[in-house]
C-alpha cells in the first residue's frame, strides 16, 4: 500500500498545479469518498473550493448537522447547504415504483446542484471522489442491459457542467482512502461510516414516500444503530439498517389491539457491497433491537430481521 502521507502531499501538490486561481466545485454527501476529496481539496486551495452538500429530506436523523459540524470543527470549511427537502418530497409525492424513485431523485439532485452551482462564478472543476474500483467496474461488463439498479452519482451532469474533473482517489482502494482521511484529520466516525445510498431513505421506505412515514423511520434507524454501536457490531459489519416496510400486521400493547407498520432490520457483512451476507448477529441483540423499536417508536408493531444475502438479493430492498 501507499504510504498516505506522502500521497497527500503529493495529491495537494498536484492539485495547486492544476487548479491555479480557479474554483472547483465538490458535492459532498457525508460520506467517506466524498469527504476525503473535500478535505484533500480544503487543504490545497483553501476558499477556492465550493462545497455543496444537498438537504434532499431524505437523511437520516441528525445527518446535516453532523456532517456540517464535521467540516466546520475538523477542517474549517463552511458547506454551503442547499436546503431542497420540499422539491423532493414533492416530487416523490404518488410515486411508488423503485426505478422511477430513484429517477426522480437522482434528477432532482442535479438539478438543485445546477442551480447552485450558478450562483459561483469562476467554477472550472469538479471534484469526485471515483475510486481505484470504480474505474475498474467502468470499463468491465457494465452496459445499459446490466444495470440492475440505477445508482446516483454525478455521472449524468448537464453538458455546461462537464467542467475538468479532479478525481484524486481514482490510484487508491477504499481502506487506502480511510488511511487518507485519518491523515488528513476527518473524525474516526466519518471515516469509518457504513455507506449510504444517494437515494438516502427514499429507497428505504418500501412503496410511497410521505415525512411521517421518514420520521418513524429514522427514529428505527436510530434505535437499531444505538444497540448495534453499543455492542461493536457498528465496526465489524459493512452495512446497518432499517427498512420500512408498508405492511401492517395486527398485534397486542398492553390491553389493546394495534394494527401498525412492520420494520426491517438489515445488516450485511461484504468487502465491496457487491456481493454480501446477511450478518449472524447473536440473538439477544436482534431481541434487544426489535423490542426497543416496539416500545420507542410509535407507529412499528413488528421487527423483521432480512437473512438474504447478494445475490440474489441485493442490500438495499429498492
Ligand atoms: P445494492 O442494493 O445494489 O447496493 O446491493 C450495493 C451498495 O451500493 C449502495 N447503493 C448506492 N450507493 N447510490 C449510491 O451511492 C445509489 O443509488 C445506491 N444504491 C445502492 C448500497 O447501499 C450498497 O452499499
Amino acid at each position: 500500500t501507499w504510504n498516505m502521507g506522502s500521497f497527500a502531499k503529493e495529491k495537494i501538490e498536484e492539485i495547486r498545479a492544476k487548479v491555479g486561481s480557479k474554483k472547483v466545485l465538490c458535492g459532498v454527501s457525508g460520506g467517506v469518498d466524498s469527504s476525503v476529496v473535500a478535505a484533500l481539496l480544503a487543504e490545497a486551495i483553501g476558499d477556492q473550493l465550493v462545497p455543496v452538500f444537498v438537504d434532499n429530506g431524505l437523511l437520516r436523523a441528525n445527518e446535516r448537522a453532523q456532517v456540517e459540524a464535521a467540516f466546520k470543527v475538523r477542517l474549517g470549511v463552511e458547506l454551503i447547504t442547499v436546503d431542497a427537502s420540499d422539491i423532493f418530497l414533492e416530487r416523490l409525492k404518488g410515486i411508488t415504483e423503485p426505478e422511477q424513485k430513484r429517477k426522480i431523485i437522482g434528477e432532482t439532485f442535479i438539478e438543485v446542484f445546477e442551480k447552485e452551482a450558478k450562483k459561483h462564478n469562476g467554477i472550472e472543476f469538479l471534484a469526485q471522489g471515483t475510486l481505484y474500483t470504480d474505474v475498474i467496474e467502468s470499463v468491465s461488463v457494465k452496459g445499459p442491459s446490466k444495470t440492475i439498479k440505477s445508482h446516483h452519482n454525478v455521472g449524468g451532469l448537464p453538458e455546461w457542467m462537464k467542467f475538468d474533473l479532479i478525481e484524486p482517489l481514482r490510484e487508491i482502494f477504499k481502506d487506502e482512502v480511510r488511511i487518507l482521511g485519518l491523515e488528513l484529520g476527518l473524525p474516526k466516525e466519518m471515516i469509518n461510516r457504513h455507506p449510504f445510498p444517494g437515494p438516502g431513505l427514499g429507497i428505504r421506505i418500501m412503496g410511497e414516500v410521505n415525512r411521517e412515514d421518514l420520521e418513524i423511520l429514522r427514529k428505527a434507524d436510530v434505535v437499531m444503530l444505538e444497540e448495534l454501536r453499543a455492542t461493536g457490531y457498528y465496526e465489524k459489519t459493512w452495512q446497518a439498517f432499517t427498512v420500512l416496510l408498508n405492511v401492517k400486521s395486527v398485534g397486542v400493547m398492553g390491553d389493546n389491539r394495534t394494527y401498525d407498520n412492520t420494520v426491517c432490520v438489515r445488516i450485511v457483512e461484504a468487502t465491496d457491497g457487491m456481493t454480501a451476507t446477511f450478518a449472524h448477529i447473536p440473538h439477544d441483540i436482534l431481541e434487544n433491537i426489535s423490542r426497543r423499536i416496539i416500545n420507542e417508536v410509535d407507529g412499528i408493531n413488528r421487527v423483521v430481521y432480512d437473512i438474504s444475502s447478494k445475490p440474489p438479493a441485493t442490500i438495499e430492498w429498492e
